[in-house]
């Protein structure tokens, strides 16, 4: 099968390129004699710190996730300060946490696996910030009910396509694998997406080129959103948790690449940071 070349980069993204066989690269990263791994990241002149246990069902930050603090970390025309923003799937807390560094007023951090709801306070407490500034909730965005609108919302969304070979009902799991395509998350968030965010305000989504980025965004275009591509990543796809499957996950993407739903050349691939943000309600009465 002929490999299909990655995207020529978007005129004004930012391009960052991780080097082969290289992970951590967008943290300072430390595993301590207590088996917990520490990420540090610069964010907005503060210092995110997040801790997750060793071998736990919390994802550790990676760098596909600690991708988006580096494109808004050098992008400062996204407006953190004084927002309310919601935290898809929060993991670890990180974008949580990062979102507090940036001056949100409150986030509400949300994920379907109930052991992020103690990880991320605890982040959010280790960063120095009051925990009455995040409500955490335990649950799938499918369900979420909505009293008032966000700013901003983010997420990080999995994005291997399932298989039964590798298919694990854990944190883990739920954390990495999206469905028959990886799309999972990605569909429900734009699906519930104009009930989430506020007129004029921004989604922030971090989308791996394993699950159709021009989809997203013809999706977000066609409902009048302004889509801005931040920065593009280029590095390995993360196959580490699943090296005992790594032939079968790759069987399951060939297709999708065939089918011109998911880019990569060999086993590099892409993450875009994308911005998009909702007209104003005088726009969409227009
Ligand atoms: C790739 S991890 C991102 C974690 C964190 N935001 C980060 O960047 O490190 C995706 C997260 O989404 C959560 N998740 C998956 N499907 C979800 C859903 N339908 N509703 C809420 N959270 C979901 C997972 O449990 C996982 O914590």
């Amino acid at each position: 099968m002929s490999d299909i070349a990655l995207r020529a980069p978007a005129s004004k993204a930012r391009r960052v390129v991780i080097p082969a066989a290289q992970t951590n690269a967008l943290c300072r990263f430390r595993l301590d004699q207590n088996e917990v791994r520490s990420a540090d990241a610069d964010f907005r002149g503060g210092q995110v710190q997040i801790d997750t246990a060793e071998g736990g069902s919390v994802l550790f930050p990676t760098d596909v996730g600690l991708s988006l603090l580096a494109a808004l970390d050098g992008d400062v025309t996204v407006e953190l300060a004084g927002v309310r923003a919601l935290d898809v799937g929060c993991g670890s807390g990180l974008y949580t946490v990062a979102l507090l560094h940036g001056g949100a007023a409150h986030v509400t951090a949300l994920d379907i696996n109930e052991l992020c709801a103690e990880v991320t306070t605890d982040n959010v407490v280790r960063n120095g910030f009051s925990p009455d500034r995040v409500s955490v909730v335990v649950g799938d965005v499918a369900a979420l009910v909505v009293e008032e609108r966000w700013d901003v919302v983010v997420c990080n969304p999995p994005h291997f396509p399932d298989d039964p070979a590798y298919a694990a009902a854990d944190g883990i799991g739920a954390a990495l694998v999206g469905g028959s395509d990886g799309r999972a998350l990605y569909d429900v968030l734009l699906a519930r997406l104009d009930e989430l965010l506020a007129p004029g305000g921004t989604l922030l989504l971090t989308h791996s080129s394993l699950t159709d980025v021009p989809r997203t965004r013809r999706a977000l275009e066609q409902r009048g959103y302004e889509c801005r591509t931040v920065q593009i990543c280029e590095l390995d796809i993360p196959l580490r948790r699943y090296a005992a499957h790594r032939d079968v996950l790759l069987s399951r993407l060939y297709p999708l690449r065939a089918a011109g739903r998911a880019q990569f050349r060999g086993l590099r691939f892409e993450v875009h940071t994308l911005a998009a943000t909702r007209a104003t309600s005088s726009e969409e009465i227009r």
